[in-house]
């Protein structure tokens, strides 16, 4: 159980299918191995509603599932709300990013690309996108989860 006072943090992507639900679980593995897991509120939304209330891409589940990570969550939509309720809004790229500043131009959230929290970023607001892999094969995948696990090391080290 989280307290009132714990951080909430939501990964945003376009779909909420590949590559933001995958960040949710990795860092939500991440923060149980290092059993920090009650103290941050996980979440992931889509700037688009289309896929709202889909479980994750198959071959994200798949591939997230053989590094030991579950993808549990559904799809569903960024609302202006999320803005304001979470601490801090993490956007997969620039596009994502520009998306949730046109939905919320003065949001209490801190806004972040995620790429700013690989290494050699140094707290930055802005970073590398992390690509979409929808329409690719499965290597893409097996890249977004690399990306997604080094960034959410260097968002740990961010949130301490
Ligand atoms: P995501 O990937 O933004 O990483 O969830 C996508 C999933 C679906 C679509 C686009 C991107 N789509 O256009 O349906």
């Amino acid at each position: 159980m989280t307290t009132p006072a714990s951080p909430k943090i939501l990964f945003v992507c376009l779909g909420n299918i590949c590559r933001s639900p995958a960040a949710e679980g990795v860092f939500k593995h991440f923060l149980q191995q290092q059993a920090h897991a009650e103290s941050i509120f996980v979440d992931s939304a889509g700037t688009i509603g289309f896929h709202q209330g889909k479980p994750a891409d198959a071959r994200m589940r798949k591939a997230a599932q053989s590094r030991n990570i579950q993808l549990t969550s559904r799809a569903r939509q960024v609302c202006r709300g999320d803005l304001d309720r979470f601490d801090l809004v993490v956007a997969m790229d620039r596009s994502n990013l520009e998306d949730l500043k046109d939905l919320h131009p003065n949001p209490s959230a801190q806004l972040i690309m995620l790429g700013a929290c690989l290494p050699n970023q140094q707290h930055a607001v802005l970073g590398p996108d992390v690509p979409d892999p929808y329409y690719g094969g499965e290597d893409g995948f097996e890249h977004v989860l690399n990306m997604l696990e080094e960034a959410c090391e260097g968002l740990w080290q961010r949130l301490k």
